[in-house]
């Protein structure tokens, strides 16, 4: 292998641009003066050390250079520093008189941002990763001269002896997917990494983003745990149940209209839950959510967790809350006192104190539709008229053009279940079944229909053309579109449908998710890259990056890897162009699997993901029902959720149409991710299965129970280990950007006041270390007084659960609908799971997903369609879910015209850049939506 030599350029591909145009910035005489001593001093040298990592703050002069005084000031809070950069918000953000080109205020805002962003990917792929299942020692140690992150296979990932394609893949020898095997995305996840079958396959350890040391702080094994969090900890301290009745409640102004959630009789519309709404997101978005989670991970294996009940907490019934809730314990795969080893002179844990597994597949596979194995495959119906398709029913008796496209058939007595999921409609993936999951699960098989009714009508009018497919056991012999079997017709469905939920989900429903420039940017440089149109420089950057890819330099595989990835994308990476300049070839399993890369860590989701996205808040209590075909602007029911619930989602659907649930959901906006906003029916679910004394569950207090029993580390910890600011008070939550006595700031600080009430005070003592994931400003240890003077009164900051951390969290870049926290694991892992999989980078080829395929997922459907005008100041495509809707309910055409993004509120006017205002656009003026100022 050719040695790797450093790139002689020194700073990032996304941030190049940016360096040149700092040395010639010109605006006041103050910021050019500090553009010129930041341009002097050069980028910032990636640190080599954990405790001493960038933590989203810069300097005083890049601050001035990148915002002006603004950004200064906003230095002094534990919160990221670029959200205060020019034009990283609406249009008050942007400088006066300044356009957007590099050189310009506007320019270095947004050009900062994206390096800072940049910074913390790559200290994140180089700090947080810990595999839990026994990869972890060769990690930190390096195998056989080779550097642990540069490590590209591992003994772990092998198919054990007694595996049906144990021999198939090598036996004892050196182990190689291939042939059958690689051809599509397997049932169970297996081969996806042809080197390493095992990875990602259903029933693997959840990995970890934080030191294995820091795990399961109330165990007390640690001593830093220890010095953190005293004596105070345990799984049901503070009461659970207590936090979720204080922080979580909605207050409601009209409690006998709401009914706990349940809304009125007959789903009247006189209903009145309240709820804290954001305005630039809507219940199609919530549910999306909810829909991804399904396919990237359980906890829960076919929805069930371990035998027996525990109790929930509740010590004090006087708070609303009920001592007699009992639930049933989580899984837990291994929980012994782990090996330790040392490197170094150190001293390290091979694996958390205790591991879990994570029981789907965790790919993008979409196997909440699919299934993840042979059980959750029996649930999938395919048409007897054509094994290619989904199985879809009609309906009868309902106008609209996509009726006849059919609805999912229900579960039938013979198919695996639990006896609540009966009268659902039969899927891979059938827990906690809500009328958004009855929605996209429909949406997407009709959309696996469409595609296959495409390459049929291709191969009618082709027959005898070039389908592009190709067997790895003859890969030059051409596939005719007339030779695909309707067997591989199916599994080319579902990869095209599985790189559509991919692309929607990181173009579409990310960016609405996080609203504003830098994060547009971003996000769709992971899936086509900065240099978008200019194909030399990508040519060029995409062969960088593939060869940095096998190298077994640490620093080039990853750190350099990651930072040239930003030039033509993550999605496809390889599959154009190899890294030894031949060529791509299905003969070569280099060429493969040559894009992907797992940084050293075998690729599964940690812990750590799931804790942020227990986004429960999103769901409000009552949907407002809204008819596609007769005035859209009126709500004319007012639907509990809970009333849509299992079987009953089913029924809903199936009654009321997926038109008109589109509409109803795509105008409606969604619970804002704070305190206080939790829906009333998830507080008080009914889950007769448990057969306990009150038959309910707090699933609110269930989120925080679920991440103790798993070993989160509490928020400030997290945080720490994230390589973001710690906090030292519960007052560093209250945005001081708000003016002292206006009304929202008030609220924060009585919500303060509560978090200090629920986790209380102690007196310090500065001689307790309590983290080694990061130092002082001026690299003393951080102790257990954090700051405040030896013996002092301070804030049990330590203690405070996670999710209530980042809902706490007021101060957010503008247009984040979730907390910065969440966001630092959504960079590292929401990249990852691109990186990782070859389906996405190097096997993104016509050999597996067919000319018509690859077509498909690049133009967002048949054809290439822009959008009107200029969103934001871009020319953008149809976006892809708005394109599947068109589709799949092609009677919402008029409807959706005037959306760009299918997950903004449809009739909101999106106003000029990245606006947040709640106001109608043309045509909805009289949604009574908008007459509620909030
Ligand atoms: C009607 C709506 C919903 C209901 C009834 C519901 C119910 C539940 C329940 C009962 C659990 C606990 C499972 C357990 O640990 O025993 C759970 C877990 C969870 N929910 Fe929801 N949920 C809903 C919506 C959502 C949404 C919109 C999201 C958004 C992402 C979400 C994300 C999660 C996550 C991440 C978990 C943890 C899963 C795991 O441990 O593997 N849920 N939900």
């Amino acid at each position: 292998m050719r040695p790797f030599r450093s790139p002689t350029v020194t700073v990032p591909a996304a941030a190049l641009t940016f360096a040149i145009a700092l040395a010639s910035c010109a605006t006041k005489g103050d910021t050019v003066d500090a553009c010129l001593a930041m341009a002097e001093r050069g980028l910032r040298p990636v640190s080599e050390e954990r405790s001493k990592r960038f933590l989203g703050k810069v300097r005083e002069d890049t601050a001035q250079c990148r915002g002006g005084e603004r950004a200064v000031a906003w230095r002094s809070v534990p919160w990221l520093d670029w959200q205060s950069y020019w034009a990283t918000g609406d249009a008050g953000s942007r400088a006066p008189g300044s356009d957007t080109t590099h050189l310009s205020a506007n320019g270095r805002g947004i050009d900062g941002a994206l390096l800072d962003l940049e910074y913390q990917r790559i200290e994140l792929i180089k700090f947080n990763l810990f595999d839990s299942s026994g990869t972890y020692p060769d990690y930190v140690r390096g195998r056989d001269g080779v550097g642990g992150r540069a490590l590209k296979v591992w003994p772990e990932m092998r198919l054990p002896k007694g595996h049906p394609l144990y021999d198939a893949v090598g036996g004892d020898g050196t182990q190689l997917c291939r042939g059958e095997q690689i051809r599509f995305r397997q049932l169970n996840g297996l081969c996806n990494d042809i080197k390493n079958p095992l990875m990602g396959s259903a029933r693997q350890a959840f990995a970890r983003n934080v030191q294995f040391e820091a795990t399961f702080p109330d165990l007390g094994k640690d001593v830093l745990a220890r010095n953190r969090h005293g004596e105070r900890l345990g799984l049901l301290t503070p009461d659970p149940q207590v936090i979720s009745r204080t922080l979580f409640t909605r207050a409601q102004s009209r409690p006998e209209l709401c009914r706990e959630g349940h809304g009125l009789p007959g789903a009247a519309a006189d209903a009145q839950c309240d709820y804290k709404k954001a305005p630039f997101f809507n219940v199609l978005a919530a549910f999306w959510i909810q829909f991804m989670t399904h396919d990237w991970f359980s906890h829960l294996q076919e929805g069930q967790n371990g035998p027996g009940t525990m109790a929930v907490g509740c010590a004090d019934a006087s708070q609303g809350c009920r001592p007699g809730d009992r639930v049933d314990p989580g899984l837990v795969a291994e929980s012994g006192d782990p090996a330790t080893f040392s490197h170094g002179g150190k001293p390290y844990l091979a694996r958390p104190y205790r591991t879990t597994r994570n029981n789907v597949t965790a790919w993008w596979d979409a196997s909440q539709i699919y299934g993840h194995d042979e059980t959750s495959r029996r649930r999938v119906k395919r048409a007897p008229s054509d094994p290619a398709k989904l199985l879809l029913v009609s309906v009868s008796g309902r106008p609209g053009a996509g009726e006849r496209q059919g609805y999912l058939p229900l579960l039938e007595a013979a198919d695996p279940m639990l006896p609540q999921w009966s009268g659902q409609e039969a899927t891979g993936f059938p827990d906690n079944w809500t009328i958004g999951m009855s929605f996209y699960h429909t949406v997407f098989a009709r959309e696996h229909n469409l595609f296959v009714d495409a390459f049929r009508a291709q191969a009618a009018a082709t027959p005898d053309g070039d389908s592009g497919l190709r067997h790895p056991d003859r890969p030059t012999q051409v596939i005719r579109y007339r030779d695909v079997p309707a067997d591989d017709l199916f599994e080319i469905a579902r990869l095209v449908v599985s790189a559509e939920i991919a692309k929607i989900h990181t173009t579409e429903w990310t960016p609405q998710l996080l609203y504003d420039e830098p994060l547009y940017l971003g996000m769709n440089a992971n899936w086509s890259g900065l240099f978008r149109g200019r194909e030399l420089v990508e040519r060029a950057l995409e062969r960088v990056t593939t060869g940095l890819g096998t190298s077994t330099d640490e620093k080039a595989t990853t750190q350099w890897y990651s930072v040239f990835a930003s030039g033509p994308g993550i999605f496809g990476l390889g599959s154009a162009r190899t890294s030894d300049g031949t060529p791509w070839s299905l003969a070569n399993p280099e060429h493969v699997n040559g894009g992907v890369n797992h940084f050293g860590s075998p690729f599964n989701f940690p812990e750590e993901f799931v804790t942020v996205y227990r986004l429960h808040p999103m769901v409000p209590d009552l949907l407002e029902y809204r008819q596609w075909d007769a005035d859209p602007n009126r709500v004319r029911d007012k639907v509990p959720v809970v009333e849509t619930f299992r079987g009953r989602a089913t029924q809903a659907m199936r009654e009321r149409g997926l038109a008109s649930w589109a509409l109803s959901m795509g105008r409606q906006r969604l619970g804002a991710l704070t305190l206080r906003n939790h829906p009333q029916f998830l507080q008080n679910l009914e889950l007769p299965r448990l057969q306990t004394e009150t038959g309910k569950i707090d699933v609110a207090a269930l989120d925080l129970i679920r991440d103790r029993e798993r070993g989160v580390p509490r928020f400030n910890e997290f945080r720490r280990q994230y390589g973001l600011r710690q906090l030292t008070r519960f007052d560093d939550f209250v945005d001081t950007r708000l003016t002292k006595g206006t009304p929202y700031r008030i609220e924060q600080e009585r919500l303060v006041g509560l978090l200090r009430q629920i986790y209380g005070q102690h007196r310090c003592d500065a001689s307790k270390i309590i983290t080694d994931a990061q130092v002082n400003a001026d690299w003393s240890r951080i102790t257990d007084c954090l700051g405040h003077p030896d013996g002092s009164l301070v804030d049990n900051i330590e203690d405070v659960d996670t999710v209530v951390g980042w809902l706490a969290e007021f101060p957010r870049p503008h247009g984040f609908a979730i907390s910065e926290t969440q966001f630092q694991v959504f960079i590292l892992n929401a990249s990852r799971r691109l990186f990782s999989d070859r389906f996405f980078t190097s096997s993104f080829r016509p050999e597996f997903y067919t000319h018509l395929g690859v077509q498909w997922v690049n133009n967002n459907g048949p054809d290439r369609r822009m959008e009107k005008g200029e969103p934001n100041g871009h020319e953008v495509q149809v976006s892809p879910l708005k394109r599947v809707l068109l589709r799949t309910i092609p009677e919402l055409a008029l409807e959706l015209d005037p959306v760009v993004n299918a997950f903004d509120p449809w009739a909101r006017d999106r106003g000029e850049y990245y606006s947040l205002e709640w106001k109608p656009r043309r045509g909805a003026e009289s949604d009574a939506a908008f007459s509620e100022r909030r």
